[in-house]
């Protein structure tokens, strides 16, 4: 993914604190070199080989714990014993595909649809975000027969062709496609204090772009807390005027809710939910399954046959039963331990203690989020400009203090803070006292 600096120079995030050759020798490095090449990235220069994990832990082979604030997919914790109790059962007994009627897939699909819209009362089942993504975007083009689509400048959503060129984050060269806009997404910085107004003119400067271009609209397709741009989650309800602006354009609104569905947020349990919005389709993924490989997309059912109406589409893995029986513990999980109000509650924890630091410490420019998806911008103090070398010194210093954290935004300059949403308060304390020693 790349990253403008300030300066104007483009740094790939990853890259910046992953391991590269050279940085050690250590044999377990090499043999993961060997087998997966190129596209291999490894967080830190010095890679952690892990062993095993817990809740909000992760325990690496020479012992050391870290906290995992970096990832957002074993949401209700890393190996939590009923998901792993429900798909060692399921797989025990029966795995096939959707073309047999096996109830726990309909018991799962009916449970997750009592967290959706009405109107999204189709789901198709994937194995990955990307696969949902662009589902929904093929989706979008029968439906409307456009072929345009927004999205934000440093989005993220997902690794297939058609995908890939609608992610500006993960060209590390070249251009977007004529039929693909890149707008900056809702912050101040861009907007002022009219988030809504402003990201609505956005919407409303592509589309005109389009009709300059001959290109018909497809959809918006923005991920809901906009989670690779940098975290953007207030005020509640921005996204309705852009959303508002896209429909009158005859196009739809793709919430891609693989960030930020699932509780996450602590105010509803889909991003889309704290805009008061109903979109065209959700699609999701990364913490459905707690970690097995899952992911949807919901779609109102006209438009579902539209598009199946000139093709066929067929998922082997896609909402198998293991993956439901996977997905249904999860459901269960985020309500049996109310995980989506320990996420609201934890996160207001967390969120004011890094405003505490934030006033002591002019380089932590900015907090900002919702429930457990917290930004913390970095930046130079004297310039005020954004600071990815201090993001990775912080980085590193939280991990030789024993938490794992990672980074986002158009500058690479946003720590980006997603741990489990079972995190106790005492995790939340421990990772402030962290960044305060990192930053020291
Ligand atoms: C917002 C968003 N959408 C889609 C994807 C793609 O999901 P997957 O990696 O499961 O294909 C990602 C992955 O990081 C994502 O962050």
């Amino acid at each position: 993914m790349s990253r403008a600096t300030a300066s104007g120079q483009v740094r790939q995030i990853l890259d910046m604190n992953a391991f590269r050759p050279g940085d050690t020798d250590a044999e377990a490095v090499e043999r993961r070199l060997a087998n997966l090449g190129a596209a291999s990235v490894l967080f830190y220069r010095e890679p952690i080989e892990m062993v095993s994990a817990e809740g909000a832990w992760m325990t690496a082979k020479d012992g050391t714990r870290y906290l995992d604030f970096y990832n957002n997919v074993p949401s209700v914790g890393h190996s939590h014993p009923r998901v792993v109790e429900a798909v060692s059962r399921q797989i025990a007994q029966l795995n096939t595909n959707t073309r047999y009627i096996v109830s726990v897939v309909d018991d799962y699909l009916e449970a997750l649809k009592a967290h959706m819209p009405d109107s999204l009362s189709n789901v198709v089942m994937t194995c990955s975000g990307s696969e949902a993504n662009d589902l929904a975007m093929r989706v979008a083009m029968a439906a409307t027969g456009g072929t345009g689509f927004i999205v934000t400048e440093t989005a993220y959503h997902g690794n297939t062709a058609l995908v890939t060129e609608a992610s500006p984050s993960a060209l590390k060269r070249g251009s977007l496609p004529e039929t693909v806009i890149a707008i900056p997404p809702p912050s101040v910085q861009h907007s002022g204090e009219d988030i809504a107004g402003g990201f609505r003119r956005s919407v409303e400067m592509a589309l005109a772009e389009f009709a300059r271009r001959g290109i018909t609209p497809a959809a918006l397709m923005a991920d809901s807390i906009f989670s690779s741009d940098g975290i953007f989650a207030d005020p509640p309800g921005f996204l309705s005027e852009a959303v508002d602006a896209i429909r009158a354009a005859g196009a739809l609104f793709i919430a891609d809710e693989v960030q930020p569905g699932f509780g996450r947020t602590g105010d509803a349990f889909w991003g889309f939910g704290r805009h008061g919005i109903t979109p065209d389709m959700v699609t999701m993924g990364k913490p459905m399954g707690n970690g097995f490989p899952m992911a949807g997309m919901a779609v109102r059912p006209d438009h579902l046959e539209q598009f199946c109406a000139d093709v066929g589409y067929f998922n082997t893995f896609g909402g198998n039963p293991v993956a439901a029986a996977a997905g249904k513990a999860v459901l269960d999980v985020i309500r049996d331990e109310g995980l989506q109000e320990n996420a609201r509650d934890t996160g207001a924890l967390l969120l004011e203690g890094l405003r505490d630091v934030a006033r002591a410490d002019a380089r932590v420019a900015d907090v900002r989020g919702a429930g457990l998806f917290i930004g913390v911008d970095l930046a130079e103090e004297e310039t005020g400009r954004p600071d990815p070398d201090l993001t990775v010194k912080v980085i590193d210093g939280m991990r030789s203090r024993g938490v794992l954290i990672g980074a986002a935004g158009r500058y690479g300059a946003t720590l980006k803070v997603r741990p489990p949403l079972c995190l106790k308060r005492e995790e939340a304390e421990q990772f402030v006292e962290a960044f305060k020693g990192a930053l020291s």
